[in-house]
């Protein structure tokens, strides 16, 4: 349903009923329409010096014209202002053709078919295996998960990566620790948790005993060599780890299509590195060997240590031909935080030097830092906030609340899991990415601040307007959502569609639960002045929830493509 386009069509046809020969396209006109600063000035406004050229008429005249020939359902009225033409349109045929469209294909409002047959590939969460997952994590976490989303809610087909951090020598360390002071039943039983003390207990002890470090170092040679008992226990370590984290992933929703890690391209490195040395790109430094980036003001970029070991920039290369070898992905994000991002800079470069046109669908999307409570995190100050635990926390105040205000709702425990997760998941995407944010729990909670909570409680209360209503027989009368308040909650629901798009093109869903803020807000407001069911007035009725419905489906898109659920009831 694209207005500007039906407006202009009209006053085409207007213009050759006028004018004798006269032979402007629809989509010509529709390039000079403009949308006038004012509403007083109109809902569009066709401007007609351009026109007079043509015509060979003065501008007033052509405008005036125009105007004995526009009587039609769209338009309520037009004005002539000096040379511009000011067109008014009807808010009945607006509410109409809004809400008809919104209705035709329901959960489907904003999408679209512009990825078909195109493919994107999303880097995100990407784990390192025996390191707790914190709220550090969740940016990355959630901004990868909604972007995949968004991205399948416009046709694309998308691969969600978890490239788990499963490389390095600290496994050799750690096994090495497990082997001295560890057993099976403790990791069992502590998770990654245990895992964690033991890596740290190998470093207290190594600064005593300073032959430590070669015996880890001995275990990841090992691990390195395929010694089916380093790799027995390092890939139970990966097991333990992807356990602990599916917990957290369970809760949120999140899920992916790949866990192919660093350590995944061990052996598919070797050819990337032969081509970087065919093409001249490898420079010795110190025994070293690193692509020279001086010349685009970066520092170089260390591709193999003088010991022959890689690094992490190495599998990222060998990851990137990966995915488009086996993907053959138009784009390709990295959801990752902004501290990696010469890294980043670094990485698209080099495949530009190597003469692959298809880094230009490489994009690191970057994200700001998480405090909480006002404060920074930092694990060696033993300041860290666990995802889990705090979105353990989350569900239980959400329990107390719905405790409160709604005891007897039936389902409580998964509503108050929908709505803790919620408001955590809501709070993480509600500012442009490249913000700081600082969690704190009453912003987070809030039922009437621009929350979660509040979105999903809209969200609830058009569903049980819908619910209490019943089946309605009548024929919606769209002239009853003329007023204010309903134009309001019209126009956000016909800019939907663009905020996706802009979304998607800006990897930025904070546009998207703001946009649903909006639309609730403006909702709550329209509900708080009019009555939507009106006795005797069944077609007024009819089209107040038909509104109501539109609204409950948009709010449920928008909160679905920022990965947070809609409960019917709260
Ligand atoms: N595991 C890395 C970290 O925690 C993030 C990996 C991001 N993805 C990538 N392809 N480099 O810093």
């Amino acid at each position: 349903m694209d207005m500007k386009k039906r407006i202009a069509e009209r006053i085409t046809s207007a213009a050759q009923r006028s004018f004798e020969g006269c032979a402007i396209t629809a989509q010509e006109l529709a390039a000079m329409l403009e949308i006038p600063p004012e509403k007083k000035l109109g809902d569009f406004a066709l401007p007609c010096f351009r026109l007079s050229k043509t015509l060979r008429k003065a501008p007033p005249m052509i405008a005036a014209a125009l105007s004995e020939h526009l009587a039609c359902e769209e338009i309520d009225h037009v004005e002539v202002v000096g040379g511009y033409l000011n067109v008014f349109l009807s808010r009945t045929f607006l509410a109409r053709s809004i809400v008809e469209a919104v209705l035709e294909q329901p959960g489907r409002w904003g999408s679209s078919d512009a990825g078909k047959g195109k493919t994107v590939c999303l880097d995100y969460s990407s784990i390192n295996i025996a390191k707790r997952f914190h709220i550090g994590h969740l940016s990355t976490t959630m901004l990868g998960h909604s972007l995949k989303r968004i991205y399948d809610f416009n046709g694309y087909t998308t691969v969600g990566i978890n490239h788990l951090g499963d490389w390095g020598t600290q496994f050799g360390k750690m096994i090495c620790a497990y082997k001295k002071w560890g057993s099976r039943e403790a990791v069992e039983a502590g998770g990654v948790q245990a895992m964690v003390d033991l890596y740290v207990r190998f470093h207290q002890e190594a600064e005593k005993e300073p032959a430590l470090e070669d015996e880890g170092r001995a275990w990841f040679k090992k691990i390195e060599d395929g010694d089916p008992e380093a790799m027995e226990i390092f890939s139970w370590f990966k097991e333990v780890t992807l356990k602990d984290t599916q917990r957290v992933y369970d809760l949120l929703g999140v899920t992916f299509d790949s866990y192919a890690g660093e350590s995944f391209y061990n052996d598919k490195m070797q050819p990337v590195i032969d081509e970087l040395r065919e093409k001249g790109l490898l420079t010795k430094s110190q025994g070293a060997e690193v692509v020279m980036l001086e010349d685009y003001g970066m520092p170089p970029a260390l591709v193999l240590r003088s010991d022959g070991a890689t690094l992490y920039i190495t599998r990222d290369l060998a990851a990137a031909f990966y995915r488009q070898n086996t993907y053959h992905f138009d784009k390709c994000l990295y959801v990752v935080a902004y501290q990696q991002n010469l890294h980043f800079k670094q990485l698209f470069k080099i495949i530009e030097l190597m003469g692959y046109d298809w880094y230009k669908g490489m994009e690191h999307v970057s994200f700001g830092m998480v405090s909480y409570e006002g404060r920074a995190l930092s694990t060696r100050e033993g300041y860290v906030v666990y995802l889990e635990d705090l979105l353990n926390k989350a569900i239980e105040k959400a329990r107390e609340i719905i405790e409160q205000k709604s005891p007897n709702l039936p389902n409580k425990d998964e509503v108050a899991r929908q709505v803790g997760v919620g408001a955590v998941v809501y709070f993480d995407l509600h500012n442009d990415r490249n913000k700081d944010i600082d969690f704190r729990w009453e912003r987070a909670l809030n039922f009437d601040g621009e929350t979660g909570p509040y979105v999903q409680y809209t969200h609830a209360r058009c569903c049980s307007v819908l619910r209490k209503a019943g089946e309605v027989s009548a024929a919606p009368d769209y002239a009853a959502l003329t007023d204010d308040e309903a134009s309001d909650v019209l126009m956000l629901l016909s800019r939907f569609p663009e905020t996706v798009r802009k979304a998607m093109e800006q990897s930025e869903p904070s546009l998207i639960t703001r946009h649903t803020t909006q639309l609730a807000q403006a909702y709550n407001k329209y509900y708080f002045e009019h009555r939507i069911v009106e006795e005797g007035d069944a077609q007024g009725t009819a089209a107040r929830l038909a509104l109501t419905s539109a609204v409950r489906d948009v709010i449920k898109t928008g909160l679905y493509l920022i990965g947070v659920e809609a409960p019917e009831r709260m």
